[in-house]
């Protein structure tokens, strides 16, 4: 039995005064339940409402590619600077320590690699992903491809249902194909099909009227970095994306593949949460870099 000696009765209940509001921090968030709630409040800062996702999944289609060829010597220093890992089930198991106590956005389809057609995936066992406590799943869509579109929209449709059971977010990923343009119109039209199947996350692509692609999507968007770039005009990119209504980005090549991936992952942070210019960023890359 509990020690019940000195129990004291509650005297201040403060009668009269209204029962705190909470407010969300995450676009879109406000209605999910606690156990979502929670994990997106793992990616989502919930000081600035932003993530720096760090990407290095690249070789679930592309094997190990410049960068990611030894990911216990080159991403395990960057994890500290990180909000969350995206990343495959295996890379996670067999090289992040799990005392690292990231959150982990899970590459949660596969099926093809680059030697075939992409996009023919199928989904991770649902349990895995529980067992693996994981934050978020990751599932890609390839909007406009006369093949796979619809097995891409019916994964993601499908790893919402399953991330509803047990209050896992998912996040959808626009793919880009080769015949696909890369504009607002096509951005915008992918990320929202996303947000309306139930992704509670999008990751997508920066392009000129990016703010239309935020604006008219219900959910936090981040974007990826793409192709390597001049470490000064990767963090134009980033800058442009967070004043243009992104809510972060998940970025990879152009962190694991730069000079100095340690100051470059610092340099987005601060652009990111701090709000830095990319001028101000580009100094702190160079600092943190010497
Ligand atoms: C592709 C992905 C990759 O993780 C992502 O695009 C890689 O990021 P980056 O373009 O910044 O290297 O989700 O489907």
């Amino acid at each position: 039995m509990a020690d019940l000696d000195d129990l004291r009765e509650g005297s201040n209940f403060e009668i009269g005064m209204a029962a705190g509001q909470q407010e969300y921090h995450v676009k879109g968030g406000a209605n999910l339940p606690w156990g979502m709630k929670d994990r997106l409040s793992r990616i989502f800062n919930p000081k600035t409402g932003r993530t720096v996702m760090l990407a290095f999944d690249h070789g679930f289609i592309m094997g190990p590619t410049s960068g990611l060829e030894r990911i216990d010597l080159s991403i395990i220093p960057l994890i500290e600077y990180a909000d969350c890992l995206m990343c495959t089930r295996g890379i996670l198991q067999s090289v992040i320590p799990p005392n690292t106590n990231k959150p982990i956005c899970l590459r949660s389809d596969a099926g093809t690699t680059i030697l075939t057609e992409l996009n023919d995936n199928v989904l991770i066992d649902i349990e895995d992903v529980i067992r693996m406590n994981v934050s978020a799943m990751a599932v890609m869509l390839s909007i406009g491809d006369p093949v796979f579109e619809a097995k891409t929209v019916a994964n993601l449709y499908k790893a919402v249902d399953m991330g509803s059971r047990y209050n896992i977010p998912v996040m959808g990923v626009t793919a880009v194909g080769k015949q696909m343009t890369r504009d607002a119109r096509y951005f915008g039209l992918a990320s929202r099909i996303c947000a309306e199947n139930g992704a509670n996350i999008v990751k997508t692509y920066y392009c000129e009227g990016f703010e239309k692609v935020a604006a008219a999507c219900p959910v936090p968007v981040v974007i990826a970095g793409g192709k390597k770039l001049p470490e000064k005009e990767a963090l134009e990119l980033c800058y442009k994306a967070i004043n243009d209504g992104a809510s972060g980005v998940d970025m990879g090549r152009n962190v694991f593949q730069s000079t100095s991936p340690a100051a470059m992952i610092q340099a987005v942070h601060a652009v990111v949460h701090n709000n830095l210019t990319p001028e101000q960023a580009y100094e702190l890359f160079k600092e943190a870099g010497s």
